[in-house]
């Protein structure tokens, strides 16, 4: 385990300060190129797998929408082509990119950033691509490219600009080039920007945790068996801070204790239900765990909102934080004011998104951080429900496996994994 002084000094260290076409010119500011030829007819296959044009034009196909819905409704596929990379140009293939709550938001139009539609995807109507993280491996670069070569895993540096397609060609500044794969899996890669980041930052940044006291403080959370949620299990163990963690029961009792154990096996320190925090005696629980309270619980994550939220902030230390950074029964957070007055408690919101925006540098360390943890075993996969989307996958079908995102008790994300083109 690392000790709190080696986590504090390297994070203090670090604490400093279309479509991909139209995303690449859009950052160099140069005109539009000649529109990319999209018909099929031209098209070599390689090796049976990849399909370049006779004139360099990589073929890809992208999960696009151009109106606010149900992803079953208004997702569709588009094929398209992209030229080959000039400039600062990457050329990329996507390897894995998983679809998060927050994609489905935006898609039905009720998450707070839009991608902007537009057409230079050569779309009938203007277009969004979906999705917000993956990893993409770099298939060619333009001359002027420094830092990636053929072979490179990147990540895109920002979200919202797409990431449920092929292949997508952006401009080099655009993206985060992995320095040591070695060790990694596309999966690791491609779901480490935005939930360990978030639980990365939320632990880190809303509490001003007692060094001398590792092990004798604790955080709580709901939605614990969350990606975000799973995260900060293993960042709380590897910097010796107890968790007490919610979820909701399963259909039956056995079930039920099986994602406990496999959130101990992670390194909770204790797991309940939401059910056994709503009932009557939790506070006496909760004493217990915390020694009779000389452990006090000193930060809480709210991924879930409504009651649960409430009994989460009940159990927190007089100044202490709860940070909401989700929303998953679509509760209001109500809190009774005596945690405001007498407490003194501080409620904040946290959106990876934004934060990132605006702390570029520190976003990537903290990604170095989590991917140092996960190549040396001390970072475990999410659980995942994989859906292979192979070059002629079906757009109804891919469209199809985004639409259950939303739904709860599931064994695992979805990520899609791109095995087409794999040259
Ligand atoms: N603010 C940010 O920057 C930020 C960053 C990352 C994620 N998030 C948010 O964090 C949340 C979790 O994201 P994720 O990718 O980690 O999720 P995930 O891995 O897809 O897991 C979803 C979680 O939500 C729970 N859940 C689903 N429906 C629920 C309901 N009606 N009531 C209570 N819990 C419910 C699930 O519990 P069951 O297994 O019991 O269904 C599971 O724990 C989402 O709201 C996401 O938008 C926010």
């Amino acid at each position: 385990m690392l000790s709190r002084s080696a986590i504090r000094a390297a994070t203090q260290s670090s604490r400093l300060p279309g479509t991909a076409r139209t995303a690449s010119l859009a950052a160099t500011g140069k005109a539009p190129a000649p529109a990319p030829c999209t018909s099929s007819s031209s098209t070599l296959p390689i090796q049976g797998r990849r399909y370049i044009s006779m004139y360099g034009y990589t073929q890809a196909k992208a999960l696009v929408y151009s109106k606010y819905g149900e992803p079953k409704d208004v997702l569709s596929l588009h094929k398209h082509s992209i030229s080959a990379p000039h400039g600062t140009q990457v050329n990329l293939r996507l390897l894995t990119a998983p679809m998060n709550p927050a994609d489905v938001n935006q898609i039905q139009g009720v998450y707070p950033s839009k991608p902007p539609f537009d057409t230079s995807l050569g779309t009938a109507e203007p277009a969004a691509v979906g999705g917000n993280e993956g990893a993409f491996e770099v298939i060619s670069t333009g001359a002027g490219v420094k830092n990636l070569s053929k072979g490179d895993w990147v990540i895109m540096k920002r979200t919202g600009q797409g990431t449920w397609r092929t292949h997508a060609q952006l401009d080099e500044s655009q993206l985060i080039r992995i320095e040591n794969k070695d060790g990694l899996t596309p999966l690791q890669v491609g779901t480490v920007s935005v939930n360990p980041v978030t639980a990365y930052r939320m632990i880190r940044d809303y509490c001003e945790w007692d060094w001398m006291r590792a092990g004798e403080e604790w955080v709580i959370q709901n939605g614990a068996n969350s990606g975000v949620g799973r995260a900060a299990i293993q960042l709380c163990r590897e910097w010796g801070i107890k968790s007490l963690n919610v979820v909701r029961g399963r259909k039956t009792p056995e079930e039920t204790e099986a994602l406990k154990q496999e959130l101990k096996d992670l390194g909770a320190t204790v797991v309940v239900t939401e059910e056994e925090m709503l009932t009557g005696g939790f506070r006496d629980m909760v004493h217990e765990f915390t020694r009779q309270g000389r452990e006090p619980i000193r930060l809480a994550l709210n991924c879930v909102g409504g009651k649960n939220a409430t009994a989460l902030a009940k159990t927190l230390a007089p100044d202490s934080h709860m940070v909401t950074y989700g929303a998953m029964s679509r509760q209001p957070v109500a809190l009774p004011s005596g945690l405001l007055i007498f407490k003194n408690l501080t409620f904040d919101g946290f959106w990876v998104s934004k934060w990132g925006d605006k702390n570029p540098a520190l976003k990537e360390n903290t990604i170095k951080d989590v991917l140092q943890l996960t190549r040396s075993g001390r970072f475990k996969d999410i659980p995942v429900d994989n859906v292979e989307w192979k070059w002629d996958a079906e757009g109804a079908q891919l469209a199809e496996s985004v639409q259950g995102t939303l739904g709860g008790y599931r064994s695992g994300k979805g990520v899609f994994t791109f095995t087409g083109g794999d040259e």
